[in-house]
């Protein structure tokens, strides 16, 4: 009987001190130590990651829209995969080449160049204004059309469209199989794997793709000035007074933001979310290149493009998809008094019997480029959560 009574003293006593001890009884490593240790020779990742949540601004939470989320252990490969030259075939090239997040995810270049420096034949996009609206964007989200990517339309989701980068020949030149040895080839790749895809550490074409769509979507580029202000000028019912004066924007960029809504919202949308329309003509003088028309064969698409997203346009240059212009100042000039009286030029910019433009002065094209600086999102183009991470 004693003895069982020390037994039980023990183990009591046993309980007692592993209770008593500071460390907790289980330890959650995102990485194991080794894995981290692996990983911090060629990447700079926090050992537990950063949240990826994305919660829309007051005046973009309109009609119930909100942004598509996305799964937070997909996102940090995706940004590893987004930034990795070994998916290249001269192993130079990355998607955050022609993408850069310091000039919201755009190219300075009118025409980017890919492998072995080749050309290709339009202007890279921004992608920080993709995503912001990827409720938008993909597959269709309860039967409503959604919106398309690339100048031309052609691909309905950010998968398809990354496969679409990875295969070009002008872009990364790679095959679908090539691309997965690269990453088999990438010590660090694994534990990666094995985050996102719960516990199953294969790679696989569509992962891939997959992954660095989830890094897509997850950009939100909505804290510019603009959505301060808009976010303030927006009420409980989620209605925004875009019309009336924004409290902390100056004289200028208030006549600017007038100026917009006048000329401009029409396509590229007030709240700067989902343009009005998805393509359309803006009377630029016309190159080879097709656009939608390309795509769809249709003669009446001839010539039109995305109308694209103007968040953080002032650091995104060159300008349209060829980038043609260098400058803002170009664009209005285009748009005031060099706009071509084309077969498939926008009814909006159309404006009858005399010839289109807007005829700006100088004191509005000031204007409506002091209201477009203010759509620079400084924190999105700084945020750690999308930086290279390579060393
Ligand atoms: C060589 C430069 C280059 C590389 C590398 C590149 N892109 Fe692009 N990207 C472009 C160009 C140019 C366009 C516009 C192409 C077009 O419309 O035909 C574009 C368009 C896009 C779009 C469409 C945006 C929109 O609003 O419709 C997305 C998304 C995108 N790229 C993501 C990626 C991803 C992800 C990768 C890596 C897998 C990548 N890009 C690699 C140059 C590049
Ligand atoms: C009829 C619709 C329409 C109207 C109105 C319109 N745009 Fe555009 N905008 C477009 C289209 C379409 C493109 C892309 C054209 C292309 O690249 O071929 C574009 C391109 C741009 C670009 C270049 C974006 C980039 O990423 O390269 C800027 C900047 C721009 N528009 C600003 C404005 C401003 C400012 C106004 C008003 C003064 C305006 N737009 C009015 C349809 C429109």
């Amino acid at each position: 009987m004693k003895k069982i009574y020390a037994l039980f003293l023990s183990a009591a006593l046993c309980l007692l001190f592993f209770a008593c001890k500071k460390e907790p009884d289980f330890e959650y490593y995102y990485y194991t130590p080794e894995e981290y240790r692996v990983l911090t020779q060629y990447l700079t990742l926090e050992e537990n990651p950063f949240s990826y949540t994305i919660t829309f601004p007051k005046h973009l939470q309109k009609n119930g829209s909100s942004p598509r989320q996305v799964e937070r252990d997909k996102v940090v490969l995706g940004r590893v995969l987004f930034y990795d030259k070994h998916l290249s075939k001269d192993g130079k090239i990355s998607c955050g080449s022609c993408h850069r997040q310091s000039i919201g995810f755009s190219d300075d270049l009118p025409i980017s160049r890919g492998v072995f420096n080749r050309a290709g034949t339009r202007n890279a996009m921004a992608l920080a204004s993709v995503a912001s609206f990827s409720t938008y964007y993909g597959t269709d989200l309860n039967g409503i059309s959604a919106g398309r990517f690339f100048w031309d339309n052609r691909a309905s989701t950010a998968a398809a469209q990354n496969r679409s980068s990875m295969i070009n020949p002008m872009e990364m030149d790679m095959t679908m199989e090539g691309i997965v040895q690269a990453v088999e080839n990438q010590p660090y790749y694994q534990p990666l794997f094995r985050n996102a895809y719960y516990g199953d550490r294969m790679v696989t074409a569509d992962r891939i793709n997959e992954s660095i769509a989830h890094f897509i979507n997850a950009m939100g580029s909505f804290r510019s000035k603009f959505d301060e202000e808009a976010s303030r000028a927006t009420n409980h019912m989620n209605f925004t007074r875009y019309d009336q004066s924004f409290l902390a924007f100056n004289d200028l960029e208030n006549m600017g933001k007038a100026l917009y809504l006048d000329h401009c919202a029409i396509c590229h949308t007030r709240d700067m979310g989902r343009p009005e329309i998805d393509f359309a003509n803006n009377g630029l003088d016309p190159g080879q290149d097709p656009g939608v028309g390309g795509i769809s064969g249709r003669e009446s698409e001839k010539g039109t493009f995305k109308v694209p997203m103007l968040r953080n346009i002032a650091v995104t240059g060159p300008y349209m998809h060829d980038g043609r212009f260098q400058t803002l100042d170009q664009v209005l000039e285009h748009y005031s008094s060099n706009i071509q009286d084309l077969p498939n030029l926008s009814p909006w910019l159309n404006n009858g019997s005399t010839a289109p433009g807007m005829n700006l002065s100088d004191l509005d094209k000031q204007a409506l480029i002091a209201f477009l600086n203010t759509l620079t999102d400084e924190k999105f183009l700084k945020d750690q959560r999308f930086s290279d991470p390579f060393r």
